[in-house]
């Protein structure tokens, strides 16, 4: 336990930390990756270059700053962290390295601030926001490995099926080469994808979320093609699986992880919001839900930007008419004029609230919702001004966790 004059100047220190964490944390890896160049094999170069890394790391660093004296407070974001790290496969020997290269960076940046009283707390309160992470990731680790059909590091799958979903999105039906059986996972979870890519210098990883109900023989991954626009670069990964990846092929698997899950104990309305391809979690948890309590009252909500883009519409339709619990309305950015004609959505434009509350009878629901950044700003910001309680509004971020409350 750190003693109280270690908190008193880890906790001096959260001013220049709010306002200087994430040019700390942009240096620290800059540091890291030349002095460890073999993590870029872990690491999501696109995040580097938009700096959404930095700034959850920042985060997570200034978390941990003003929790110091109570680190149970931040439990959910390590466990939250600690999923992702334990999908990507950091090890309790790479904490040590992190830890070394953070204060590096903290005693550039901060300059006359960085005292040697100040790092030698920070290296204090650093090994022990280390040991939390370590704890929590070692449980993660036996728990992947030892359950029924669970597995250790990356495990060898092979591409059984390749189906187009939308003009940008595509399902990869994945069976483990071994023949042997594959872990279950609760609905919301995601795997880490590492795919075989020619003429790279480095490994590159990424979560998917898993979109199928568990207890396939399958995983069923659904990825969007990210194509490069001026604000962002195109997807190296997503790009190379739809292009590159066909049936026969392998990809590389950690096992599921993340925290982003249904709650099966809750019996209340369900209410699924997504936007784009936010669907594959959501989509996941409206097929467990069919096969689990058919009855239960479920309004899945999608918003695409017109039916080209709209993917898996038949599934949800086809579980709409077989489940009388499930409700599902669709809703066009931008329809087009076979949209219009065919009358395939319900709402053109963004969803507001107004509309929403016509859709869903009360805010006493358990809601969850994913998609762009935009899209969950404004959904979190609804369902707050509608009154529906904090611990009911779960949601996800694709990428670096952020934050919603600027909205
Ligand atoms: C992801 C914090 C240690 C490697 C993250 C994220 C946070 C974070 C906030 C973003 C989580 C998300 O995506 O939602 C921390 C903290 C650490 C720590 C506070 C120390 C106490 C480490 C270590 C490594 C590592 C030791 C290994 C060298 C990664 C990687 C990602 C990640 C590869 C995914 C980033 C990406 O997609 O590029 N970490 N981390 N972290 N962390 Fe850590």
């Amino acid at each position: 336990m750190l003693n109280e004059q270690t908190i008193r100047i880890i906790k001096s220190t959260v001013p220049v930390l709010e306002s200087k964490g994430t040019e700390v944390t942009k240096r620290f890896y800059e540091i890291l990756f030349t002095e460890h160049p073999e993590l870029l094999n872990v690491f999501n170069h696109a995040n580097q270059k938009q700096g959404r890394q930095q700034t959850a790391l920042a985060n997570a660093v200034y978390a941990a700053a003003v929790h110091i004296d109570n680190l149970a407070a931040i439990l959910p974001v390590v466990k939250q962290i600690g999923h992702k790290h334990r999908s990507l496969g950091i090890k309790p020997e790479h904490y040590p390295i992190v830890g070394r290269t953070l204060l590096t960076a903290m005693r550039e940046v901060l300059g006359e601030a960085a005292t040697d009283e100040v790092l030698q707390a920070w290296e204090t309160a650093y090994g022990i926001i280390a040991d939390a992470f370590i704890g929590v990731e070692a449980e993660m680790y036996t728990q992947a490995e030892r359950q029924a059909g669970g597995w250790e590091g990356f495990r060898a799958f092979r591409v059984e099926r390749k189906q187009k979903e939308s003009s940008v999105i595509t399902s990869f039906y994945l069976v483990p080469l071994d023949g042997g059986a594959i872990a279950t996972f609760e609905p919301g979870q995601y795997v880490s994808v590492k795919p075989e890519m020619p003429g790279e210098t480095y490994t590159h990883i990424r979560q998917y979320s898993l979109s199928d109900a568990p207890g396939k023989p399958y995983y069923r991954i659904s990825v969007k093609r990210e194509d490069g626009a001026p604000d962002r670069p195109a997807g190296k990964v997503s790009v190379f699986l739809h292009e590159h990846v066909n049936e026969g092929d392998t990809l590389w698997l950690t096992a599921p992880a993340g925290d982003f899950t249904l709650d099966t104990s809750d019996s209340r309305p369900v209410v699924l919001l997504s936007g784009g391809v936010g669907l594959t979690p959501l989509l996941s948890m409206l097929k467990t839900l069919g096969e689990t309590t058919p009855d239960r009252q479920v309004t899945f909500i999608h918003a695409a930007l017109s039916g080209e883009t709209h993917a898996m519409r038949a599934e949800v339709e086809e579980l709409a008419r077989r489940y009388p619990g499930f409700s599902y309305y669709f809703c066009y950015q931008s329809p087009t004029a076979a949209d219009r004609e065919e009358r395939t959505f319900h709402k053109e434009g963004y969803i507001d609230l107004e509309w929403l509350q016509s859709v869903v009878p009360s805010p006493d629901a358990a809601f969850y919702f994913c998609g762009p950044v935009p899209f969950m700003k404004t959904v979190n910001r609804m369902l707050q001004s509608w009154g529906v309680r904090k611990e009911d509004a779960r949601y996800e971020f694709f990428g670096p966790s952020g934050s919603l409350e600027e909205a």
